[in-house]
């Protein structure tokens, strides 16, 4: 990775993708005191638009919502039903990929092949899946016929 970008053969920066700093962004302003893990998540619709969102913990533990729901949340909460990318920030080397439960959130306005990307809080790409790498065979609006 560090040959190949020296290289010139990767885009390690995100000046240039305003979703990959949206994320980068807004997870500056996560509350995470008790994982101390905070993330950051941006959508963009496919008419342009880009939400975001955080984790915002609790002292209840299991009330505590991930940075994906915020951004979705918001999202819906503008009108948005259809998402085009999503971008996650999360901490450390190891990408953050989305839990289970976001997966399934972003599966409701997301099609297949819908990017998935993970970020450094630096803003460098760290893995790119499609929405069904992360979910397959999932269930979605239309399963309910
Ligand atoms: N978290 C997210 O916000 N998004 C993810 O994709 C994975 C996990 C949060 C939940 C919790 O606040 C913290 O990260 C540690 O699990």
């Amino acid at each position: 990775m560090l040959d190949a970008r020296k290289a010139g053969k990767h885009k390690s920066v995100m000046e240039n993708d305003p979703l990959v700093r949206a994320a980068v962004d807004v997870r500056l302003r996560a509350y995470a005191p008790y994982s101390r893990f905070p993330v950051g998540a941006a959508v963009e619709t496919v008419d342009g638009r880009i939400f975001t969102g955080c984790n915002v913990e609790n002292a209840a533990y299991p009330e505590g919502s991930c940075a994906e729901a915020g951004a979705i949340a918001a999202m819906a909460a503008a009108g948005g039903r259809r998402i085009r990318r999503v971008v996650v920030c999360g901490g450390g080397a190891a990408p953050c990929t989305p839990c289970g439960g976001c997966r399934q959130k972003i599966r409701e306005f997301a099609a297949a092949e819908t990017p998935v990307i993970m970020v450094s809080p630096a803003g460098e790409r760290l893995l790119e899946r499609t929405l069904s790498d992360l979910l397959p065979d999932s269930f979605g609006p239309g399963n309910l016929g």
